[in-house]
């Protein structure tokens, strides 16, 4: 019998919430050495809407099934069913059913909170790619960072925090400082005022920007002479600026990173010895971050709308078992 999947899916790009459209497709039949997965939950992250909007740094062909990452139960094939698991970089999470090959997924314990889980495989390891593969921090060593309470925010101030790393944390609402301070963060600024210029006596070795602009050039302007900017995000949506200074007289380095590029070189043992690095911090709910709101998939459009607006609780996500049919 064959196998039908709702799925949110985009046929053309453009505005997010006008051009994801709910379909009804066929799955082929489960070949060896694959596995039948019903996803069960999936955040909206600002990479799925820039694959919305066409602006995404990889394009992939259309039509697609969209969702960049989730979490989702094994229900037929060489995996044990009832299974959880979740499958780094493979995209296609919007939808009721998806066929995966099962050496591409890893199983996640039952024990961890499917809302958890849904959101282990993007920004947990892009915090620990960026505070472990630019610079050589050691324990009391300070970093900077903006958008600190996002998503990537709040895990790299986790890692930091077991490794003993100091963190400054640039937000843009005061409101958020307690927040981030009971996570563990050291120093937490507002923008209000220019970062530079209220950071004083600190080495700071490491910045991470997801922001560009004005507030990337600050977060730059605190670093130490010969330390490392990493843009990862662009939030602000306009281009680096950057002081010749910074690079003449400070040889700063203006480096970037991108996790789908990290996967994509990593063997399987490169993963499974993050996760496992990452895994007492999964386990202590350190990577929890906060949920404004859950849809069912068939409210997408409303989904899409809500977490492209700007100063959300906490992030959106979608729920497929609402979606399937009564
Ligand atoms: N390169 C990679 O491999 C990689 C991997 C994961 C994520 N990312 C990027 O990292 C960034 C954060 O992702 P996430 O999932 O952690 O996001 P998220 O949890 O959805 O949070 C979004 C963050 O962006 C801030 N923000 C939104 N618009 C802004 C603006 N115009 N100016 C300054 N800040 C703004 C928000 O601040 P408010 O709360 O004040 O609105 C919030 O801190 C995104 O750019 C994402 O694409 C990159």
């Amino acid at each position: 019998m064959s196998q039908k999947t709702t799925v949110a899916c985009l046929r053309e790009v453009g505005i997010p919430e006008q051009v994801v459209r709910i379909e009804e497709w066929e799955l082929p039949a489960l070949q060896p050495g694959q596995i039948l997965v019903e996803p069960l939950i999936s955040p909206i992250n600002p990479a799925d809407l820039n694959i919305l909007t066409g602006t995404y740094g990889s394009k992939p062909t259309l039509p697609v099934v969209l969702g960049n990452e989730g979490v989702g139960v094994v229900t037929a094939g060489s995996l044990p069913a009832g299974q959880r698991v979740l499958a780094p970089m493979q995209l296609g999470w919007w939808c009721t059913a998806r066929i995966l090959n099962a050496a591409e997924v890893f199983p996640i314990p039952a024990e961890i909170p499917a809302e958890v889980a849904a959101m282990l495989a993007v920004n947990p390891p892009t915090a620990y790619r960026m505070l472990m593969d630019f610079v050589e921090l050691k324990p009391g060593d300070w970093l900077i960072q903006n958008a600190a309470n996002s998503g990537v925010g709040r895990c790299v101030i986790a890692i930091a925090k077991a490794k003993g790393f100091h963190t400054i944390n640039v937000v843009r609402r005061k409101e958020l400082i307690p927040e981030l301070e009971a996570l563990g963060a050291d120093l937490v600024l507002t923008d209000e005022t220019p970062v530079a210029k209220q950071i004083t006596g600190k080495e700071i070795k490491l910045a991470l920007n997801a922001v560009g602009g004005e507030s990337a050039r600050q977060i730059a302007k605190t670093l130490a002479p010969h330390g490392t900017h990493v843009t990862y995000g662009a939030m602000g949506r306009e281009p680096l600026r950057l002081d010749n200074g910074l690079l003449i007289f400070r040889d700063i380095r203006f480096r970037g990173f991108w996790v789908s590029d990290w996967y994509r070189h990593a063997t399987r043992a490169d993963i499974i010895a993050m996760f496992t690095e990452l895994r007492p911090l999964i386990h202590a709910g350190k990577f929890n971050v906060p949920i404004e709101q859950t849809y069912p998939l068939v409210k997408i459009r409303e989904a899409l709308a809500h977490a492209a607006r700007a100063e959300r609780t906490g992030k959106i996500l979608l729920s497929m078992k609402a979606a399937a049919p009564a």
